[in-house]
């Protein structure tokens, strides 16, 4: 399984990128606005910022909601590097938009997808990456992880080459549970990356070998 990070922060991407286990980046109209970046030629400047710092696929979201409009944006959004994701929105312009993309050899990552029949659509129409939001869907009482379940055993059985792109992540063990459900990306906030790390049996392990690593320095 890929690891994508889920933010626009430049300092926890290069955190994240340090550890030499990240594959890409996912920003959203939302990551992008917590990091104060304002006006077109400062959020082009920041995406190609991103793609200097990751070598890997680097999703760039439409804000445009009609086909014209999606596409028109998804070209300028492409040409700032090849590494470039245009993600549309799971919409009916967003899945015609989608297949212009696919037709023209520009990746698209679908968002905003929460059940198992918006991923076939968008899989159908020839998305790069689709992403199911387990977080938001555990949030309002459905099950999150039932959908990347679903999604394998459909994406598999129909050969689909879409990457199912695992999002919304909440916390380390959506990771695992997403690792073992068969995503093929999960992209995380930081804090669950770390999280991976920790175990109490680790640092009571490591605090007892370093104090018997005096007995003998
Ligand atoms: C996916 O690409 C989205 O940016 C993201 O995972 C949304 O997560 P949230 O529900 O924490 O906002």
């Amino acid at each position: 399984m890929k690891f994508f990070i889920d933010t626009a922060n430049l300092s926890q991407i290069k955190e994240a990128n340090e550890l030499g286990i990240l594959d890409g980046v996912t920003t959203n109209p939302s990551l992008m606005a917590k990091e104060g970046i304002k006006g077109h030629e400062a959020v082009m400047n920041h995406y190609l910022t991103i793609c200097e710092m990751v070598d890997g696929d680097i999703s760039a979201e439409v804000v445009s909601t009609d086909f014209n409009g999606i596409v028109e944006e998804g070209k300028k959004l492409a040409a700032i590097h090849e590494n470039i994701v245009v993600k549309v929105p799971m919409i009916k312009d967003g899945i015609k938009a989608i297949k212009w993309f696919s037709e023209n050899g520009i990746k698209t990552n679908c968002t905003l997808v929460f059940s198992a029949g918006q991923a076939i659509l968008a899989a159908k129409a020839g998305a790069s990456y689709v992403s199911p939001f387990i977080g938001r869907l555990d949030d309002t009482g459905w099950d999150g992880l039932e959908l990347i379940h679903q999604m394998r055993q459909i994406f598999s059985l129909q050969n689909y080459s879409t990457e199912i792109l695992a999002a919304s992540i909440r916390n380390p063990n959506h990771i695992i549970k997403c690792a073992e459900a068969g995503a093929d990306v999960c992209t995380c906030p930081l804090d669950s990356i770390l999280g991976l790390l920790k175990h109490p049996l680790t640092d009571i392990g490591l605090q007892k070998f370093l104090e018997d690593a005096k007995k003998f320095a």
